[in-house]
Formats: structure tokens, C-alpha cells, sequence
């Protein structure tokens, strides 16, 4: 496979995975494209037009070196100049992938927040309302991305002359479908204590509770239920408003599966009666990665785990 086929798989198995469905998804980008299509000579010159054909901006080809078939890869949660200088190291190796968004996928974070709103709704929270705590949130995620060097990574893997890629939403999604399936066969009058057993059956947990990561109440307690679960938490870049808790409860969600929680929601959540059971950051972001590195897998790519990626084979 070339870099380009590895891209597209991923964006490709995001949407099968994404929770609006493929046709939500088409009128998204036909509406960018419609409206890219009045811009004047001047903004087109100015844009990036990755937005017309990719949903999810903050997963991107960073860097092609050699565009050549891709035989063995590094994966890591974080790739930074020093995995650059491991796979140097290594030797042999034709791509670098990071889950985490680097260079313009960090810059374009916020704009897969999006995908929250859609989300929210799905799961009764009416759209205005989703969208409306939605926009401050997002604004403040977008001018929040100016602090960072987001091109370290990427300068480091030019200078290495490295093929480097990120994957961050697109499998994030595969992730949050994955979980989505494995709850909603369950009876809502299920306890949480059951709900944080039933995530560490699954193996990439199994895996993080031995090194002190394992799925952890924020909320609530062991004997408390929970209610309608809802995994809202699991993709769309980042957290997202922490206003949205009490709008959950309305909702009807009783309990909600995330991936990591800052003080400031895991206080409004508490506030709103929402239960929140944190699955853990790398291992989560490390089933989403696994159940596409297992495609990269079938296809006679050889995948060498680093930077706290637990690589779990399907
Ligand atoms: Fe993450």
C-alpha cells in the first residue's frame, strides 16, 4: 500500500464508523463545496482545500518523503522528534503514524468538534441547544491551538526525510462505535460497578489496569445505575462544554463513557446527576488505532508499537 491508500482506508473506515452515517457526512462536505465554489480567486487562494474531500481535518498526510510502498510502520498515541530519531534508530521503517494531531491537524482540532453537536443529538439533546454551548467551546479550542509549535514534528520528520501521517478523529470514531455497540446491548438498570467491568474485558483495559490506567468512576458510584449510557466523550477532537451536563441530564443520558475529564466538567457533571466512568486516554485512543492498524495488518504491513500505543491484535 502506498501512503495515500493507508490515508483514505482510515478516513474511509472513520466514516463507516462516524455516528451521523456516510450520508450526513457527503451533505457536510458537498455544502463546503458549494459554498468553496462562490469564493472569490483571492480566498481560494488562501484555502485548504484538504476541507472538501476530508471530514476529519485534524487527520492528515504531514510529511511525503518517498513515496513508496509502505512495508513496515512506527505507531505511537504521540509522535515526537524523539520517536522521529527512534525510527531512525529502528531502521527500515516507511511511515510514521501518530494518533495525535500534528502540524495542520493540530491547527484544525476544533473543526472536528463539529462532530460533537451531531452526537448530542443523536442522544436527545436538541441540536440548537448542542450547538450553541458547542460554538463557545469550539472558539475557545481553536484560538487555544496558537500556543503550540505545531510543526516541530514535522520539520523533524523532513529533516529525516521520514513519510509521517496523523490519525486522530478517524480512528477515535472507530473507537467510540466500538464501545457504542458493546453498551447498548445492556439493561439500563445496570450498575456502574458491572458498566467498569464490562470495559475492562476488553483487552486494550485489561492491559491499562496493570499499569495503573485502567477505567476509573469519576462520578457517581459503584452501586449507583446507569441509566441511559451514552458515549459521547470518545471522538470529536477534544472536550467539549462543560455546560452540556445539565442539558445530558434533560436528555435523559444517565451515564457517559469518555476517555479523560477535566476538574471543571467532572464538577458540572456531578452537579447534573451524570454518572461519568473515565475508559482512560491510551487506551482507548489505542483501541480506535488498533482496529485500523489490524486492516494495515491483514494487508501485509508490519506494525511496531511505540509511545504508549497498546497494540491489541483482533
Ligand atoms: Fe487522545
Amino acid at each position: 500500500m502506498k501512503i495515500k491508500e493507508i490515508f483514505q482506508l482510515a478516513i474511509n473506515k472513520g466514516i463507516e464508523a462516524d455516528f451521523r452515517g456516510r450520508e450526513a457526512i457527503e451533505k457536510i462536505l458537498k455544502r463546503k463545496r458549494e459554498k468553496y465554489a462562490k469564493f472569490s480567486e483571492e480566498e481560494k487562494r488562501d484555502f485548504d482545500i484538504e476541507v472538501l474531500e476530508n471530514p476529519y481535518l485534524d487527520s492528515r498526510i504531514l510529511n511525503v518523503a518517498q513515496d513508496k510502498e509502505i512495508k513496515k510502520v512506527l505507531v505511537g498515541i504521540d509522535i515526537d522528534p524523539a520517536e522521529i530519531l527512534m525510527a531512525k534508530e529502528i531502521g527500515g521503517i516507511d511511515l510514521i503514524i501518530s494518533h495525535h494531531p500534528l502540524g495542520k491537524g493540530l491547527a484544525h482540532l476544533s473543526d472536528v468538534m463539529e462532530l460533537q453537536c451531531d452526537v448530542l443529538n443523536i442522544y436527545g439533546v436538541p441540536i440548537n441547544v448542542a450547538e450553541g454551548l458547542m460554538k463557545e467551546r469550539i472558539s475557545e479550542v481553536a484560538r487555544g491551538m496558537n500556543r503550540y509549535n505545531h510543526q516541530r514534528t514535522v520539520d523533524a520528520a523532513k529533516i529525516l526525510e521520514f513519510n509521517l501521517i496523523c490519525l486522530h478523529t478517524a480512528t477515535d470514531n472507530l473507537a467510540a462505535k466500538f464501545l457504542k455497540d458493546k453498551v447498548e446491548k445492556e439493561d439500563s438498570l445496570m450498575r456502574i460497578e458491572d458498566l467498569v467491568n464490562l470495559l475492562k474485558e476488553i483487552p486494550e483495559y485489561k492491559e491499562a489496569v496493570k499499569i495503573g490506567a485502567g477505567p476509573k468512576i469519576y462520578v457517581g458510584d459503584r452501586e449507583r445505575r446507569c441509566g441511559k449510557i451514552a458515549v459521547t466523550e470518545i471522538t470529536g477532537g477534544t472536550g467539549g462544554s462543560p455546560k452540556i451536563y445539565e442539558k445530558m441530564a434533560i436528555a435523559g443520558i444517565g451515564t457517559i463513557i469518555g476517555m479523560h475529564m477535566e476538574e471543571e466538567h467532572k464538577k458540572e457533571a456531578e452537579a447534573a446527576n451524570i454518572n461519568v466512568v473515565i475508559a482512560g486516554h491510551m487506551s482507548s485512543d489505542s483501541l480506535g488505532m488498533n482496529l485500523f492498524l489490524d486492516e494495515l495488518e491483514k494487508r501485509g504491513i508490519e506494525i511496531i508499537p511505540c509511545s504508549g500505543l497498546i497494540r491489541i491484535r483482533r
